[in-house]
């Protein structure tokens, strides 16, 4: 009896070890399955807490040094962790980079970070053999309906590599095959190169770009058109309105800066084909999506095709990407992104505009506030260029650029948006860093007019008060004693004002 209930407790026993080792073993599988995260977050962890002292970053896919990721430097910064400013640098406000919308993402890290495993959506298409993903489609949607910038109840969306990519999809659509002659091509001045530059690259028999719409305005010879409309417009900021009219005319309407940073929202677009993008909404110009929103079922075929053939759809990877951005954008009360543009926006407009209100030799466009349907504001057009106009007097024989130019500063030449050599665009969505840079170029060249003109007065004075000679008598609270000088009327330059603060003081002028 003794034996058997020996053996008994000895099976019992083995079967109990073999159960808590089998299910140690399927919770180290477990385990091991859920952890396959760890090393991606490692590794993202550590990259992200490389310090380029707050003038630059590093990245998972950039240069190595040693095995680690290097700092990659704004702007004008320099050294291994970006903390030296190079002084006589020039300062890029040419390119419309918008990262002026990077610390918002940085403070939303956790929320905006995606995980992508070696196996994600490795197929030609989605499950439901399309390109697009259904998902990522209702968030745009409702990105839209909860700014209230445009409708798209009842209408198709196709994505994009960018804005880029789809503007030419959407002149191939619309342009005429029927037409003897090819489909005219044209926008209003000041437009956005692209337009002009695209077209002509792709040299089709289809399409030939025209110009400026305004020498089309009165044409009578039944020509077919596609007119590009920019709403706010770059680079005036302007919300531009169709020019042409006609049963010949078919639009394509721009708006990836219809979005609150830049301008108020005063009604929901509700135009034929529309179009937007990712790089001016969250500012990641670098994952490439745009989207544009169709009303009319032929239309969005012949892009549907032009996508197909010219690169089978978007990445996977961004689509997963953008559609986890959206989802902060679109979470808590869904301001919060807007709120920080707008700001970050208006913050830069109003400094810039308190320069150059001192200066009659540059102005930038003028932009009238309106009501904002977003924000239930009065608001005032924050454009994410400044359209920068130099007056006849400065320029003597020379661009507006190349003034800009010689007090380090490259934006974009006027006559590449069909304007004259009068304007520049400067970009004022690059990051905080490059706006400061900016300003302060702009601030010297403002006040070298300052000190012009308090030289001309000086000299106007002396001159009205016939005199060859002069006395000059400088405040106690400037320098503290008195300047006996005499001097040639003809010799009074600058130099004579004592500079304070990189601010010129007025010197009081007594004669005797
Ligand atoms: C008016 C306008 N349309 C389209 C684009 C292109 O945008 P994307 O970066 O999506 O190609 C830009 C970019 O600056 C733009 O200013």
């Amino acid at each position: 009896m003794a034996r058997v209930h020996s053996l008994k407790y000895i099976l019992s026993f083995t079967c109990s070890i073999a159960l808590n080792l089998f299910l140690v073993s399927m919770f180290i599988r477990n385990r091991c399955q859920q952890n396959w995260t760890q090393e991606a977050m490692a590794e993202a962890e550590a990259v992200s807490s490389i310090s380029c002292s707050g003038h630059g970053k590093a990245f998972l896919d950039g240069l190595l040094l040693h095995g680690k990721p290097v700092c990659e430097c704004n702007m004008c910064y320099g050294g291994s962790d970006c903390s030296q400013l190079q002084p006589d640098c020039m300062v890029d406000a040419d390119s419309g980079d918008p990262t002026f919308l990077e610390p918002f993402w940085v403070k939303n890290a956790a929320s905006s970070a995606i995980v992508i495993a070696g196996w994600h959506r490795m197929s030609y298409e989605y499950s439901d053999g399309s390109l697009i993903s259904e998902e990522l489609k209702a968030h745009i949607r409702n990105v839209h309906a909860s700014v209230g910038n445009a409708i798209t109840d009842g209408k198709y969306i196709i994505f994009g590599a960018g804005a880029t990519h789809l503007l030419n999809a959407a002149v191939h659509a619309l342009s005429s095959k029927a037409s003897s002659s090819p489909t005219k091509v044209v926008a209003s001045t000041p437009y956005y190169p692209v337009y002009k530059e695209q077209t002509e690259f792709f040299n089709s028999e289809d399409y030939k770009f025209n110009g400026d719409t305004s020498m089309w305005n009165n044409d009578t010879s039944n020509s077919t058109f596609i007119e590009l409309v920019t709403s706010p417009n770059n680079p005036d900021g302007h919300m531009k309105k169709a020019v042409l009219q006609g049963q010949f005319v078919k639009r394509i309407h721009d708006l990836a800066y219809y979005w609150p940073h830049f301008t108020p929202i005063v009604a929901p677009a509700d135009e034929d084909l529309m179009i937007f993008t990712l790089s001016k909404l969250t500012g990641h110009a670098g994952s490439r999506f745009g989207w544009a929103i169709i009303n009319d079922e032929a239309v969005y075929k012949r892009m549907l095709t032009y996508m197909d053939l010219s690169t089978y759809g978007v990445s996977r990877e961004t689509q997963l990407r953008v559609m986890k951005l959206l989802k902060v954008v679109l979470s808590g009360n869904g301001r919060e992104m807007y709120e920080f543009g707008h700001n970050t926006m208006k913050n830069r407009w109003s400094k810039l505009s308190k320069v150059l209100s001192q200066s009659k030799r540059f102005s930038t466009q003028k932009l009238k506030p309106q009501h904002c349907s977003f924000s239930q504001q009065i608001r005032t057009p924050s454009s994410a260029f400044a359209w920068l106009k130099c007056e006849t007097s400065i320029l003597e024989d020379r661009s507006c650029y190349e003034v800009l130019k010689e007090v380090n500063i490259t934006g974009r030449e006027g006559s590449l948006f069909g304007a004259d050599n009068r304007y520049v665009r400067l970009s004022l969505v690059r990051s905080e860093d490059d706006f400061d840079l900016l300003l302060r170029q702009i601030n010297k060249l403002v006040s070298v007019e300052i000190n012009d003109k308090h030289v001309a007065t000086t000299s106007t004075i002396l001159r009205q008060s016939n005199e060859t000679t002069l006395l000059l008598t400088a405040g106690v609270n400037v320098v503290n004693r008195t300047l006996d000088l005499r001097m040639e009327l003809e010799t009074l330059n600058s130099n004579i004002f004592p500079r304070q603060n990189g601010l010129y003081t007025t010197i009081d002028l007594s004669f005797n």
